[in-house]
C-alpha cells in the first residue's frame, strides 16, 4: 500500500515574499481557487498580522476556498489571535506558528537579557514560548502546526527538545524548515531520521519539511526528507519564494509520480492542473518562468538535437519520461479567430481546463472577439490571458483610457495619455527619450506620486509567435518600502508598458499611498 505525501501550498505566503511578487486580495483569491483544483491538501493564505492587505486576503479565502486554509503567526499572541480572526470563517483551519531555534537566530532575535543570559537560559524561554504558542493557538483550531525557524542549522538535541515540547503541548504538525537552504540532501534526510529516534511522541504529529533553495537543492532535500520519514512537503508552484525560492511543487509531485516504481508514495495533486497553475502564479507575481525550468518551462518537452527528434518521432519513451498532458500541457496550439463561435471558445476553455460560467463566458467571448479582430489567430496562451483578465478588477484605481503616441526617425518621442480615477478624467503629454518613457513620464504627470518611484527592471517579451503576437511587458517599481512588480499585455507593447506600469502603480496605492490622486485634484 502506498502512503499518501500531504502538499502544502505556501505560494501566497513564502512564494509571495519573493522581490516584487506582491499580489492584490483578487489575485490571490484566484489562485487559491486554482490551489483548490490543483487539489492541493494545505494552502498557506498568507501572514495576517504583517499587514491589513494579508489579513484581508487571508479572510477573503477563508470565506470562499474550500480546503484546509492556514495562516502563519510568530510565537506571539497578537499574531496567532489575528492569525485565528482571519481565519475565523475557514471550514477546515489550522494556524502556523514558528520561532527560531538555531543559536544564529537565538542570538540575533533573541539578545535582550529579559529572554535568559546565555543560551541554555534563552532556550528554556523559547521552548517556553513555543509550547504557549501552541497551546494559545488551540483555542483556535485543533489543527496547529509548529516550526522550529532555522531547523537545518538548529542543534539536533535542542531540535528534538523543542519538537518534544510542542507535540506535548498539542502541535500536530511539526515543520523542519531548511531556512537558509544550508543543509545537504543525505545531512538533511538524516536529520529527520534522528528526530524519528530522538523524539519519543513524534508518531503522534506529522512530520512536514520546508525547503529553501538557495544551493539548489530544495527538491532533493525533499525527496531525502520523505525517504526518513516526512510525510508532508511545503512548497510553491514556480518553486517561487524568499531569496532562492522554495521547493518547487510540480518537481516533487511530478518526482513521486514519474517514479512511482522507486516511491511508496503518492500525491493527491491533479496533475494536468500544474500547467494552468504555473501560468496563472506566473502571470500575477510577474516572475517569469525560465525555459529550462524542469516540468514547467518552455523548453522542457522541446527536443532541438537532431538525433532527439528522430529518436522522439520513432518512440517517444526514446527521450521523453512523462507526456506533456500528464501536466495540462497541450500540443494544440493554433486554436481560434475571429469567425470562431462561441461554442468553439468555451471547448477549448474546457480543453485548458477553465469552466466559466455563463456571464463570464460572455464576457470574455467579447474581449476574445476584440482580440481576434487584432490578431488572427488566437492561441492558448492568448486565451488563458483573456481568462486571467478580470473584467471589473476593484484593486486598479488608476486605468488606461486612452493613449496616443508619436514617433518617428527625425522627431522627439511625444505620448498623450488620458487616464480615469474614480470616475475624473485626466489628459496629460509629455516627451521622452523614446516611446517608452514619453508614456510614463505623462503617466507621472497626471497623478499625484508622493513618493519617487525607481524602475529597476523592464522586460518585453512576445506571447504567442508570429508578427501579430501580444507583446507582455513586466517591469518592477521600487518605493521606500517595497518593490511592485507590473504586468501589461497588448498586441501593441507601448500600450504594454503603460498598462504595466499603472499595475505596479495602482498595488504601490493599494498597499503604501491611499491617498494618492490626480494631480489636479
Ligand atoms: O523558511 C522558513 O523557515 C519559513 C518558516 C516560517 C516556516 O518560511
Ligand atoms: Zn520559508
Amino acid at each position: 500500500m502506498k502512503e499518501k505525501i500531504i502538499i502544502f501550498d505556501t505560494t501566497l505566503r513564502d512564494g509571495e515574499q519573493s522581490p516584487g511578487a506582491s499580489l492584490n486580495v483578487n489575485e490571490k483569491v484566484e489562485i487559491a481557487h486554482q490551489l483548490v483544483k490543483l487539489n492541493v491538501d494545505v494552502i498557506e493564505a498568507g501572514f495576517p498580522i504583517s499587514s491589513m492587505a494579508q489579513f484581508d486576503a487571508v479572510q477573503q479565502i477563508s470565506n470562499s476556498v474550500d480546503a484546509v486554509i492556514t495562516g502563519l503567526a510568530r510565537a506571539i499572541d497578537a499574531d496567532i489571535k489575528s492569525a485565528g480572526d482571519a481565519l475565523q470563517n475557514a471550514k477546515k483551519k489550522r494556524i502556523h506558528t514558528f520561532i527560531g531555534t538555531s543559536d544564529i537566530h537565538i542570538n540575533g532575535k533573541f539578545e535582550d537579557l529579559r529572554y535568559g543570559h546565555n543560551i541554555n537560559e534563552k532556550r528554556k524561554t523559547i521552548i517556553k514560548m513555543a509550547c504557549n504558542a501552541v497551546k494559545y493557538a488551540k483555542t483556535f483550531t485543533d489543527d496547529i502546526e509548529f516550526s522550529p525557524e532555522d531547523a537545518g542549522r538548529t542543534d539536533i538535541g535542542f531540535l528534538a527538545e523543542i519538537i518534544y515540547a510542542v507535540i506535548e503541548s498539542g502541535a500536530t504538525t511539526v515543520n523542519i524548515p531548511d531556512t537558509t537552504g544550508y543543509t545537504m540532501p543525505h545531512e538533511f534526510g538524516m536529520k529527520i531520521n534522528e528526530l524519528k529516534q530522538k523524539v519519543s511522541n513524534i508518531n503522534k504529529a506529522v512530520i512536514s519539511v520546508h525547503c529553501h533553495n538557495d544551493l539548489g537543492l530544495a527538491v532533493a532535500n525533499s525527496m531525502n526528507a520523505i525517504s526518513n520519514g516526512a510525510r508532508q512537503i511545503e512548497c510553491t508552484i514556480n518553486g517561487i519564494g524568499e531569496r532562492a525560492g522554495n521547493a518547487s511543487l510540480e518537481e516533487v509531485v511530478m518526482a513521486l509520480k514519474v517514479r512511482s516504481d522507486y516511491w511508496d508514495f503518492y500525491t493527491d495533486i491533479k496533475t494536468e492542473e500544474i500547467y494552468n497553475s504555473s501560468c496563472l502564479v506566473s502571470r500575477f507575481t510577474g516572475i517569469l518562468i525560465q525555459p529550462n525550468k524542469a516540468i514547467v518551462g518552455e523548453n522542457a518537452f522541446s527536443h532541438e538535437a537532431g538525433i532527439h527528434q528522430d529518436g522522439i518521432l520513432k518512440n517517444k519513451n526514446t527521450y521523453e519520461i512523462m507526456v506533456p498532458s500528464s501536466v495540462g500541457i497541450t500540443q494544440n496550439k493554433i486554436v481560434l479567430g475571429r469567425h470562431s463561435g462561441k461554442h468553439g471558445l468555451s471547448s477549448r476553455l474546457e480543453t485548458l481546463g477553465y469552466s466559466p460560467s455563463k456571464e463570464k463566458l460572455n464576457n470574455v467571448y467579447q474581449r476574445f472577439l476584440e482580440l481576434a479582430d487584432k490578431k488572427k489567430e488566437v492561441y492558448d496562451e492568448d486565451l488563458r490571458i483573456l481568462m486571467g483578465k478580470k473584467s471589473n478588477s476593484n484593486a486598479d484605481y488608476f486605468k488606461l483610457e486612452y493613449l496616443h503616441v508619436n514617433i518617428g526617425t527625425s522627431i522627439i518621442p511625444t505620448a498623450t495619455v488620458r487616464i480615469e480615477y474614480e470616475n475624473k478624467i485626466v489628459e496629460e503629454s509629455s516627451t521622452g527619450d523614446g516611446p517608452v518613457s514619453a508614456c510614463i513620464g505623462a503617466i507621472k504627470r497626471s497623478i499625484n506620486i508622493k513618493e519617487s518611484l525607481t524602475m529597476e527592471h523592464y522586460q518585453v517579451r512576445s506571447i504567442s509567435v508570429g508578427k501579430e503576437a501580444q507583446g507582455e511587458v513586466i517591469l518592477r517599481l521600487r518605493s521606500k518600502n517595497g518593490r511592485y512588480s507590473g504586468r501589461g499585455i497588448s498586441t501593441d507593447t507601448i500600450e504594454a508598458s503603460a498598462i504595466a506600469y499603472l499595475n505596479a502603480l495602482n498595488k504601490f496605492v493599494a498597499l503604501e499611498n491611499k491617498d494618492t490622486s490626480f494631480k489636479t485634484n
